[in-house]
């Protein structure tokens, strides 16, 4: 299966980036300190599929999940929303900066794909 590899390093802190894979758009976002903070601070009863922002990236700066709202599939807005992330303009999804679904009729957090980072380069598949 083909792998996508990235070179993210150029993405500065606080800012998105979309590439695509198998036709999928893939978010990267290079996460602030305050950014996890606030992932971190969400108590797992407020969340309606309870993930550990820790146990979802392989690294807590740089967040790496596919684009498709677990709705029906559209593709969510960035920097948009109630709670800091992402927002689902088809419905009215609201994801965290997590990508943890919060508001809204999707049922599941944002989807995490299968990825490594090393040195900067991002490989997803
Ligand atoms: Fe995103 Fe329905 S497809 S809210």
């Amino acid at each position: 299966l083909a792998k996508a590899e990235v070179d993210i390093s150029s993405i500065p802190e606080g800012k998105n980036a979309t590439i695509k894979w198998r036709g999928k758009p893939v978010f990267i976002r290079h996460r602030t300190q305050s950014e996890i903070q606030e992932a971190d601070s969400v108590a797992m009863s407020e969340l309606r599929d309870p993930q550990n922002d820790a146990d979802r990236f392989e690294t807590r700066e740089w967040l790496v999940m596919l684009g498709v709202c677990t709705h029906l599939g559209c593709v969510p807005i960035g920097e948009a929303g109630d709670f800091g992330g992402w927002y689902c303009p088809c419905h009215g999804s609201h994801y965290d900066i997590s990508g943890r679904a919060r508001k809204g009729p999707a049922p599941t957090n944002l989807e995490v794909p299968v990825y490594s980072l090393d040195d900067g380069k991002l490989t997803i598949g």
